[in-house]
C-alpha cells in the first residue's frame, strides 16, 4: 500500500505534470461562529476554509491544469498554489481529471439529477455510526432542555367560531379499532411470527395490488400506500430473525412476485442493532424493513429538488401501513428513524446514490407482561 506521503508527492508531480483538476461539484460553504466552513456533501466531510481558499476553488470551478501559469493566480506563490491544491485534493473538495473521485462525481450527477439542496439534506445527514446510547441522549437532553418548558402540544384559535364536531357519528368498523390499538412496540416475547402474517405485512404495504397502463409514463402501480407519480421508489429488504418457515437471513421483497428473494442466510440479529445504530431492542424482533429509495425512478420523471422529499413522505405512509397491519394482526411494530445508513447499504451492496437507506419498520410478537 502506498502511504499518504508518497501519494502526496506522486499527486504533487502530476500536479505540476500538466494532469487536470476541478472544484467538487458538491460543495456548500456557509459560516458558523464566524468561521467559514465548506463541505463536501458527497463525502460528508468539513472543514474550516479562508478567503484564498474559496479564490483556489472558484478558480479551479472549470477543468483547469494547476500549474499552467495563470494571471488569476498571480498573487500566490507557484509553491503555495501546489500546496494548498494538494491540501484541497486530500479534502475532496477538488478532484483530479481520470480519478475514482471524479467517476464517483459523475455517477453521482447522472443519478442524483437534482440540485445540491436535496444532496445536501440527505448526504449530511447519513449516520454511519450508533447513535448515543441512552444514557448520553438522557443527558443531552436534560442539558439540551434545562429551563425550558415543551413548546404548547396544542394550537387553537380562541376568538374563532367553533364548529362541533360529532364522535361516534359512523359505526365502529375494524379499521378504527385497528388505528386506536396502534402505538410502537420495543419489546418482544422472542416467539416466531408465522409465514401467513409476514406475507399478509408484506402484501399490505409493498405489495402490488393492481397495475394500470399511461400513455406518457408507461406501467404504474397501484399499492396500498399512495406515491408522487405513483413512481413507488421505496424498495424493501428484510432481515429475518424469527419466521417460522422462514430461514433467517436477508431477503429482498419482490413486488413483482409477491416473494421473498434471498441474498444471505445467517444469523443477522447483532446486524438489526447495527442497522438501528445501536438500538438493542431490533435484534428481539422477528423481521426488520429495510426500506430505500430508487432514486432514479422518481429522478427520471421529477427534476426539481424539491422531488426528494416523496421519498421520505412515501416511507412514512408505507411505515404506517405496515404499523396498522401489523396491529390489525395483534403483532407489535415499529418503525425507526435512527439508522445507519452506511451500514445499510455497505451490507444490502447498494451504492447510496442510486439506491439509498430511507426507513426501517420492524415486527414481532408482542411481549405481554403479566399483571401482578
Ligand atoms: C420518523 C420517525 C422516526 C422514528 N424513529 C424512532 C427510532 O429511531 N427509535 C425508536 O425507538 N422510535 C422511533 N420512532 C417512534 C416514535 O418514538 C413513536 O412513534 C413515538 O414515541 C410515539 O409513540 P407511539 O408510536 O406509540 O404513538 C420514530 C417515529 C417516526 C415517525
Amino acid at each position: 500500500m502506498r502511504s499518504g506521503s508518497t501519494l502526496l508527492r506522486r499527486r504533487a508531480r502530476e500536479v505540476s505534470g500538466g494532469l487536470r483538476i476541478k472544484t467538487s461539484s458538491n460543495i456548500i460553504m456557509h459560516f458558523q461562529d464566524g468561521k467559514l466552513v465548506i463541505e463536501n456533501c458527497m463525502t460528508r466531510r468539513s472543514f474550516y476554509g479562508s478567503p484564498d481558499t474559496v479564490f483556489l476553488l472558484n478558480y479551479f470551478s472549470t477543468w483547469k491544469i494547476a500549474d499552467r501559469p495563470s494571471h488569476a493566480l498571480g498573487q500566490f506563490s507557484r509553491a503555495s498554489v501546489i500546496d494548498s491544491i494538494q491540501d484541497l485534493l486530500r479534502r475532496g473538495l477538488l478532484i483530479m481529471e481520470d480519478s475514482d473521485e471524479q467517476r464517483l462525481e459523475e455517477k453521482f450527477s447522472k443519478k442524483w439529477l437534482w440540485p445540491v439542496p436535496s444532496r445536501y439534506y440527505h448526504f449530511t445527514t447519513k449516520l454511519d455510526e450508533p447513535f448515543s446510547t441512552s444514557d448520553e441522549i438522557k443527558t443531552y437532553y436534560e442539558n439540551h432542555l434545562k429551563g425550558s418548558a415543551q413548546p404548547p402540544i396544542y394550537k387553537e384559535y380562541p376568538g374563532s367560531r367553533k364548529v362541533r364536531l360529532l364522535s361516534g357519528a359512523r359505526p365502529e368498523v375494524p379499521l378504527f379499532e385497528t388505528m386506536r390499538r396502534r402505538r410502537t412496540s420495543r419489546e418482544f416475547s422472542g416467539k416466531p411470527i408465522e409465514l401467513g402474517d409476514l406475507s399478509t405485512i408484506a402484501y399490505y404495504t409493498w405489495g402490488e395490488l393492481s397495475t394500470y397502463k399511461t400513455k406518457e409514463f408507461g406501467q404504474l402501480l397501484h399499492k396500498t400506500s399512495p406515491s408522487a407519480g405513483a413512481r413507488h421508489p421505496i424498495e424493501a429488504y428484510a432481515v429475518i430473525n424469527k419466521v417460522k418457515g422462514v430461514a433467517p437471513g436477508i431477503y429482498h421483497y419482490s413486488v413483482k412476485h409477491h416473494r421473498l428473494e434471498l441474498l444471505r442466510t445467517g444469523d443477522f440479529r447483532d446486524l438489526c442493532v447495527k442497522f438501528s445504530a445501536g438500538q438493542k431492542w431490533t435484534r428481539e424482533s422477528s423481521a426488520l424493513f429495510l426500506m430505500t429509495a430508487r432514486v432514479s425512478r422518481t429522478a427520471w420523471k421529477y427534476r426539481t429538488p424539491r422531488a426528494y422529499r416523496a421519498f421520505l413522505l412515501d416511507a412514512g405512509h408505507l411505515s404506517q401501513s405496515f404499523l396498522l397491519v401489523s396491529t390489525a394482526l395483534g403483532l407489535g411494530a415499529f418503525c425507526i428513524g435512527v439508522i445507519n445508513d452506511v451500514a445499510i447499504e455497505k451490507e444490502l451492496g447498494i451504492d447510496g446514490i442510486n439506491e439509498a437507506a430511507i426507513f426501517a419498520v420492524g415486527v414481532g410478537q408482542r411481549f405481554k407482561r403479566t399483571k401482578t
